[in-house]
């Protein structure tokens, strides 16, 4: 691999970039519409003003040598973004739609704090442990912050110096939080998260029983909020392709499948009932999901239930 070839796919952890998507014009101006409605919009100025509070906090977290105290609330503050919304998977629909707002390392790292929240009650996590899981999503990338700004954000390929220095934001991170009163599960899913279990990852190779629980439960958050959303080199993916490319990709190798289809699952499942396009142009309304072909679930349209397994030309191309 050349130079010019140390580019955004492998910071992606193996999860191969097949296209850029920017949506049609007709579909973004749907999108646009939609990000104009009242509760959209209610939910996104909840979000923004909390966010911000808590990219505050975040930030004394990092210089303040007193974790303990900073991480409940970091923690609570969190939460209460996690509860603002009555239905979460409401909220969890609702995230998808707020990329516009900033996909900067912080609003990435509280996605992933949120993702895990969520997976850990889809999965009955006692709350002990959800407690520590959803502060390791929010922490897992505070690395990067040592990293220069203009390397994070920068459109272009990368140079093998800043792809060496992107991928040293594990240890960094764990550096950062190791003199720190935390969970040791929090500084490891810092170091570890992205490890893949079949030894392809970075900073160490390490392979299955070697990477904690916590930091393969992150991994997968992260990768699927990185994939969701836009970033300066590409439009953000459709849940339902970046379902397709990680169950294509061999992602049960990478990560582990005792995470992983749980997760994809409750992906799936908190998406029934709402409004997609397909790529033929029609719009309709997920009514079921199928365990086999996740990325495939049963549609809605004009009073008529497509089952999308039984239909290989046609896939879910948008999210209303
Ligand atoms: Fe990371």
């Amino acid at each position: 691999m050349g130079a010019t070839s140390v580019h955004r796919v492998a910071s992606w952890n193996g999860v191969k970039m097949k296209r850029s998507t920017n949506l049609p014009d007709d579909m973004q101006v749907i999108a646009d519409l939609l990000r104009k409605s009242i509760s959209y919009n209610k939910f996104n100025e909840n979000v923004i003003q909390s966010a911000k509070t808590l990219e505050d906090s975040l930030s004394m977290f990092i210089t303040n040598a007193d974790g303990d105290l900073s991480s409940n609330e970091l923690l609570n503050q969190t939460k209460e973004i996690i509860v603002m919304s009555e239905n979460p998977i409401r909220t969890f629909h609702m995230m998808h739609k707020i990329r516009k707002y900033d996909d900067a390392t912080f609003i990435h790292s509280l996605n992933v704090a949120i993702l895990c929240n969520m997976f850990g009650h889809w999965i009955n996590m006692p709350q002990d442990d959800l407690d520590v899981l959803t502060l390791a999503g929010l922490l897992h990338d505070v690395g990067k912050m040592k990293i220069p700004e203009e390397i994070i954000k920068k459109p272009g390929i990368l140079t093998e110096e800043e792809y060496t220095e992107i991928k040293n934001h594990p240890r960094r991170g764990y550096n950062l939080l190791k003199p720190m009163k935390l969970d040791e599960r929090i500084k490891k899913v810092a170091l570890m998260h992205h490890e893949r279990c079949d030894g392809s990852g970075y900073p160490d190779g390490l392979r299955g029983d070697q990477i904690d629980e916590f930091a393969k439960i992150v991994a997968i958050a992260d990768v699927y909020d990185a994939l969701t959303s836009a970033r300066v080199y590409r439009g953000a993916l459709c849940p339902f392709e970046v379902i397709n490319m990680v169950v294509e990709q061999d992602g049960d190798k990478r990560f582990d499948p005792k995470y992983l289809h749980p997760f994809l699952e409750g992906v799936v499942k908190s998406f029934i009932g709402c409004e997609v396009v397909l790529s033929d142009g029609e719009k309709g309304t997920i009514v079921a999901m199928h365990a086999d072909e996740l990325a495939r679930p049963s549609v809605c349209v004009s009073g008529k239930v497509l089952d999308l397994r039984e239909m290989s030309d046609v896939t879910i191309q948008m999210m209303l």
